[in-house]
């Protein structure tokens, strides 16, 4: 059974359809590719699988559940986690502090653990501190653990918005234009962070991306969207090489 399956999936805005008979198939430990013009409806697609919208039509199976309806908080925690094409980190918070923020939606001790310095809370707080810095080993960034991320390059901040999702041990990864505004310097080093993390976590990835090298370096199968519908499916050698994704991208067929 794949670990996400999409089944017809669309969606309107008003008078708008942005997504339109979506479907798709995600297994275990794979990562697949969902590229496609501006404004062709990936970020769209990403939003309904994690509950930002709630589709017109479709559905969305997730480890053998329909998660269509669900609320944001409930679809991350049964294991959905996500980057944003703009960052999200919060500003006036440490890097490690915003790498442990994902999990206290999930921590134990309660509300009045919270309140008082109960040996519970303690123990809770050293294991998030501990699965913060892992993180942030792993992302190779344990060296900014007390930085303002504001302060911090644009390809460090992207690792730690990475480390974020990662944070609440996701069985699927939803990237969003990873190495958008990036430097190819910084763009190299995001593509060997996405490899390496995948590879020691058995992550499975979805990603959204702009950049065709990247993609092509990094994704098995990949799907090409325009105004909504897929036009195209396949190995990278078959995307490269197909007319419509050509005309897609360029505006004309390249024979
Ligand atoms: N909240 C919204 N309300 C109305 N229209 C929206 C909304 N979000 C997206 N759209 C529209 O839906 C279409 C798909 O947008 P979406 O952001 O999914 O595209 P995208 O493929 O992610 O593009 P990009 O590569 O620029 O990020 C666009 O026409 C966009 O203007
Ligand atoms: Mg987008």
């Amino acid at each position: 059974m794949p670990l996400i399956q999409i089944k017809n999936l669309t969606h309107f805005f008003g008078g708008l359809r942005a997504v339109h008979d979506f479907n798709t198939e995600i297994n275990q430990g794979d990562l697949k590719g969902l590229i496609g013009p501006n404004g062709a409806g990936k970020t769209t697609i990403f939003n309904l699988v994690t509950g930002v919208y709630k589709p017109t039509e479709g559905e969305v199976i997730f480890d053998g559940t329909n998660i269509v309806g669900k609320r944001p908080n409930i679809i991350s925690s049964m294991g959905i986690a996500r980057t944003f094409q703009n960052l999200r980190l919060w500003t006036h918070l440490s890097v490690l502090e915003n790498v442990k923020m994902a999990a206290y939606s999930r921590i134990r001790y309660g509300l009045v653990g919270a309140f008082l310095n109960t040996r519970a809370r303690i123990h809770e707080e050293q294991l998030l501190d501990e699965k913060a810095y892992e993180l942030l080993r792993l992302l190779e960034i344990e060296q900014y653990a007390d930085f303002r991320p504001s302060n911090l390059p644009y390809g460090i901040q992207r690792r730690v918005e990475i480390a974020r999702a990662l944070m609440i041990e996701p069985k699927l990864l939803l990237l969003d234009e990873p190495t958008a505004g990036m430097s190819p310097a910084e763009m190299e080093d995001v593509m060997d962070v996405i490899r390496k993390v995948r590879h020691e976590l058995g992550l499975t990835i979805w990603l959204i991306e702009h950049r065709m090298k990247l993609v092509m370096s990094l994704c098995e199968t990949i799907q090409v969207l325009d105004f909504g519908e897929v036009i195209a499916e396949g190995t990278p050698d078959e995307i490269k090489n197909n007319p419509r994704v050509i005309k897609a991208y360029l505006g004309t067929v390249v024979t």
